[in-house]
């Protein structure tokens, strides 16, 4: 867990401002006093002050005062925030007063803020849905140029160092595209290389997950896996990516040795990008549950700037560690 304190570190030293939408909520309000703290990031809580106030005053928490606090309903910006999402959304068929009132909403407002760079990222999900939380930020934020679909990676801290990296590895799409095309698997796993070495500082070494090795399986979804690792090859050529693997050719070098002894990746590999979000999903939650690991994440990748998600059973911690996260995505 070396990896998360030198998030930690990273976020100290590039100050960055992240703005929560959720400000009174209880578990925000905790972690949000921890980073204050820390002197780790500049905190923008949305909400209204009394309450955000008077919920800090009752959890005994001393340093909430020193985050920034806005109403997005009585924000002195909030009539520059409607024209700009009436312009972004406008040939969508948003109207004046739909614009008016969703920037009321503080998830649109906080993505109107990193939109007029009054905010460097965004952390959200102890209260809301997955899918509240990234709509507003898929249509005002957007994606990278040449990036269609934003994906959620997961750092897995594993009690197994023989697997990935010491034990660490990073499994995606775990939480946004329920049946990505062969086309939106390999953007994810170049999303994906890009923030394991953003994140994880590690060089990243992609499987390409199937339930087949290297045509010992003849299916259509197998097909998808093959072009999408042929696609990604070509999107960056310089990406160590193989596939497809079934995950125990990833991982096990003496299974790699038998089923894909050409490959690269195969036995050692320290990414691995599942086929689909019932497969990502699952998968990571049954490593997490069975195998005593810790899930970090997701981490939203491919996105303009940084937004990411809470699960709504995340701990003070998880909040704590996402923001850290959020903060070293906004380092340019
Ligand atoms: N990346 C980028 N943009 C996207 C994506 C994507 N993956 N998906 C949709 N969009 C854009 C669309 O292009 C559209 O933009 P536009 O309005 O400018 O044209 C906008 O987002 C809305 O698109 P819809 O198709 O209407 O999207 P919808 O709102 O139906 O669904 C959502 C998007 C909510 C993310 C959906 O894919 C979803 O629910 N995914 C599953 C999320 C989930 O429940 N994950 C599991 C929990 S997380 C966990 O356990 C870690």
């Amino acid at each position: 867990m070396d990896l998360l304190n030198k998030i930690l570190e990273r976020a100290k030293a590039n100050i960055k401002r992240i703005v929560l939408p959720e400000g009174d909520e209880t578990r925000t309000l905790q972690a949000a006093e921890i980073i204050l703290k820390e002197k780790a990031a500049h905190l923008i809580l949305l909400g209204k002050e009394d309450v955000i106030l008077k919920t800090a005053s009752n959890l005994h928490l001393n340093h909430i005062a020193e985050a920034e606090i806005i109403d997005p309903e009585t924000s002195p910006r909030r009539a520059e925030y409607i024209d700009l999402l009436y312009n972004i959304r406008k040939n969508k068929g948003i109207t004046y007063q739909e614009a008016e009132e969703l920037t009321k909403n503080p998830l649109y407002f906080a993505c109107l803020m990193i939109k007029n760079g009054d905010a460097d990222g965004e952390l959200a999900g102890a209260r809301n849905f997955t899918g509240d939380v990234l709509r507003p930020a898929f249509q005002i934020i957007k994606t990278l140029p040449g990036i269609q679909v934003v994906s959620g990676a997961i750092l897995m801290f594993t009690k197994t160092p023989q697997y990935g990296e010491n034990g660490l590895l990073v499994f995606a799409d775990c939480a946004v595209n329920p049946n990505p095309t062969a086309e939106e698997l390999a953007q994810i796993a170049v999303c994906t290389a890009k923030t394991t070495r953003q994140i994880g500082e590690i060089e990243p070494r992609i499987a390409m997950l199937s339930f087949s090795t290297k045509g010992s399986a003849s299916h259509e979804l197998v097909d998808k896996v093959v072009k999408a690792t042929r696609l990604a090859c070509e999107m960056d050529p310089t990406l160590l990516i193989d596939g497809e693997l079934q995950a125990d050719a990833a991982l096990v070098p003496s299974v790699a040795h038998r089923k894909a002894p050409e490959s690269a990746v195969a036995g050692k590999a320290n990414v691995l990008i599942f086929p689909d979000l019932q497969s990502g999903n699952i998968g990571y939650k049954l490593v997490e549950r069975f195998g005593g690991a810790e899930a970090v994440g997701p981490i939203l990748q491919g996105m303009a700037a940084p937004v990411n998600d809470l699960s709504r059973g995340c701990s003070v911690e998880d909040i704590f560690h996402m923001i850290t996260i959020t903060s070293n995505l906004a380092i340019k």
